[in-house]
C-alpha cells in the first residue's frame, strides 16, 4: 500500500470508492475533473490530492494505467495559511485499518511544513465515525452549520486543528 499525488486518470476509481460512503461529499465527474486543473495564483492556493493505492497491482507488472485498485482518497485545500479537508474516503472493505488515520497524519505534516495555521473541516453530525477520527487527531469542534448538508439534509459539525 502506498500514497500517492492523484491524477486525473485516478477519477474513475476515485469516484468508484465514494459511491460505496454516503457520509463522504458527493461530487460530479466534472467536479472531480476540477480538482486537476491549475489554481489561478499558486501563492496563494493550492490543492492536494492523494489517493492510496494497492502495492499488489505493481508487483503483478500490469500496465498502472489500466488497473487502478484505489483504496482511499484525500482532497485538500488550502486558501493562504488555511487548509481544509474537502473529501476523505476510504473504501468499505478496508475501513479500520489505519488508512484513514495514515492519510490525515501525513496531510497534518505537510501542512506543519509549509507553516500553515490550521485545517478545517466540516462532517454530517451522524457520523460518529468519522468524528472520532478526528477527536483522536486533535480536532476540535468549533461550530456547527444548520442545515448545512442535504439528501438528507443534516447539521454540520465544524472541526478545526490549529
Ligand atoms: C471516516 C473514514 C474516513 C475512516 O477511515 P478508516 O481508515 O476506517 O479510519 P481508521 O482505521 O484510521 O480509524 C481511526 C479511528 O477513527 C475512529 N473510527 C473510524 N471508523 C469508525 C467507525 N466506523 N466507528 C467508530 N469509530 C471509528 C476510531 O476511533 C478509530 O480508531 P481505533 O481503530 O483505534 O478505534 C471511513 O470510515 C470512511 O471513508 N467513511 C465514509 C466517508 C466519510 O464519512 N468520510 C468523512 C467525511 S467528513
Amino acid at each position: 500500500m502506498r500514497i500517492r499525488r492523484a491524477t486525473s486518470a485516478d477519477v474513475p476509481a476515485m469516484m468508484r470508492v465514494e459511491l460505496q460512503s454516503p457520509g463522504a461529499a458527493h461530487w460530479s465527474r466534472r467536479q472531480y475533473e476540477c480538482l486537476f486543473t491549475a489554481t489561478p495564483n499558486p501563492a496563494q492556493s493550492e490543492r492536494l490530492v492523494w489517493v492510496v493505492e494497492n502495492e499488489s497491482d505493481e508487483r503483478s507488472g500490469k500496465d498502472r494505467n489500466e488497473i487502478r485498485e484505489v483504496l482511499a482518497f484525500l482532497v485538500a485545500q488550502r486558501i493562504d495559511a488555511d487548509w481544509e479537508l474537502e473529501n476523505l474516503v476510504v473504501a468499505q472493505s478496508v475501513r479500520k485499518r489505519g488508512i484513514g488515520t495514515l492519510l490525515l497524519e501525513k496531510l497534518i505534516a505537510q501542512v506543519r511544513d509549509e507553516t500553515g495555521k490550521s485545517i478545517f473541516l466540516e462532517v454530517r453530525q451522524s457520523n460518529e465515525g468519522a468524528s472520532r477520527l478526528y477527536q483522536k487527531l486533535g480536532f476540535q469542534q468549533v461550530g456547527l452549520r444548520k442545515g448545512y448538508y442535504q439528501n438528507p439534509s443534516e447539521d454540520a459539525i465544524l472541526y478545526r486543528l490549529s
